[in-house]
C-alpha cells in the first residue's frame, strides 16, 4: 500500500535519490514514501532541475515493486499516476490536462511533473522509484518557468497534508485496478484526459515542424500523430516536441 509507511524528511537532495539509497542499503516494503519539505536538488525528466518553495509544495517519492507488470508495459505506471493527480486536481479545479507524456497542466501550464526511475531485471521491473512534485501553495515562479499552482488557479491556499493524503487515495485505487487487470479501463482514461488530443497543432520532430493531431499512445508510450497526408507517426520519449 502506498503512504502506509511515510519518512518526513526536512531537507533532502532529491526524494528519489534519497529512497534509491534505501532501496540499496536494504529491502524497504513496497509503498514506502519520502517527503520532503524541501528539496535542494530536485531532479525533473531529462537532466532538468524541479524547482519548489520550502514548505509550499508537494513534493515526494514512493517506491513499487511492479511485477505484475510487464516491462513493455511499463508506461502503465506513467498513466496511472497521472490518472491519480489528475482525478485529484479535478475536485479542485477546472481545466486539467494529461500532457503526453506524463506532466500534468491546466490550460498551457505546469502544475505537476512526475519522474519514474525503473530497475527493469531480466523480463521484470525489479523496482519502480516514483517521484511527485505538485505545486500546491506557490505564488511566483522564476521567470521563464511555465508553471502555475493551485494557489494561483484558484486564489486560495490549500492544505498540503490534506492534499497528500487525497492523492495517496487516489494512487492506491488506481494500483488495485492494476492489480486487478482493469487495464483497458485506464487507457482509455488516460487518453480521455489527454492535452491536445484529436487537435491540429504544429509539432517538431528533427528540427522539422509540421501539422498534426494527436490520435492515440500505443502501449509501449509512444505518442501517436497523424499528419495532414493522413499517415500515421509514431514517437517516443523526446522524439517529438510541442510548439
Ligand atoms: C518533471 O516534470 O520534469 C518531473 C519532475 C519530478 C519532480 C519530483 S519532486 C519529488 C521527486 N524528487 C525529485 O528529485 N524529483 C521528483
Amino acid at each position: 500500500m502506498i503512504g502506509k509507511k511515510i519518512i518526513r524528511l526536512d531537507s533532502v537532495d532529491s526524494t528519489n535519490n534519497y529512497l534509491k539509497e534505501i532501496l540499496k542499503s536494504g529491502n524497504p516494503e513496497e509503498g514506502l514514501l519520502v517527503i520532503a519539505e524541501e528539496q535542494i536538488a530536485g531532479r525533473g525528466q531529462a537532466a532538468n532541475i524541479w524547482l519548489s518553495n520550502k514548505g509550499e509544495n508537494l513534493t515526494f517519492s514512493f517506491l513499487l515493486y511492479p511485477n505484475y507488470i510487464k516491462p513493455i508495459n511499463q508506461f502503465l505506471i506513467s498513466k496511472f499516476v497521472c490518472l491519480a493527480l489528475a482525478d485529484l486536481l479535478e475536485g479542485h479545479l477546472k481545466n486539467i490536462k494529461i500532457k503526453w507524456p506524463n506532466d500534468i497542466y491546466v490550460k498551457e501550464k505546469k502544475i505537476a511533473g512526475i519522474l519514474i526511475e525503473n530497475i527493469l531485471m531480466g523480463k521484470s521491473i525489479s523496482s519502480s522509484i516514483v517521484g511527485i512534485g505538485l505545486n500546491i501553495n506557490q505564488f511566483e515562479f522564476p521567470s521563464g518557468i511555465n508553471a502555475t499552482s493551485m494557489l494561483l488557479e484558484k486564489r486560495q491556499k490549500f492544505n498540503t497534508e490534506f492534499i497528500l493524503q487525497s492523492l495517496i487515495d487516489n494512487l492506491n485505487n488506481y494500483l488495485s485496478m492494476i492489480k486487478s487487470n482493469k487495464i483497458e479501463e485506464i487507457g482509455k482514461a488516460y487518453i480521455s484526459k489527454l492535452y491536445r488530443y484529436k487537435e491540429w497543432h504544429y509539432f517538431n520532430s528533427n528540427g522539422k515542424t509540421f501539422k498534426a493531431f494527436i490520435e492515440g499512445v500505443d502501449e509501449y508510450g509512444r505518442l501517436i500523430l497523424k499528419n495532414k497526408e493522413k499517415k500515421s507517426l509514431v514517437y517516443g520519449f523526446k522524439e517529438v516536441l510541442y510548439i
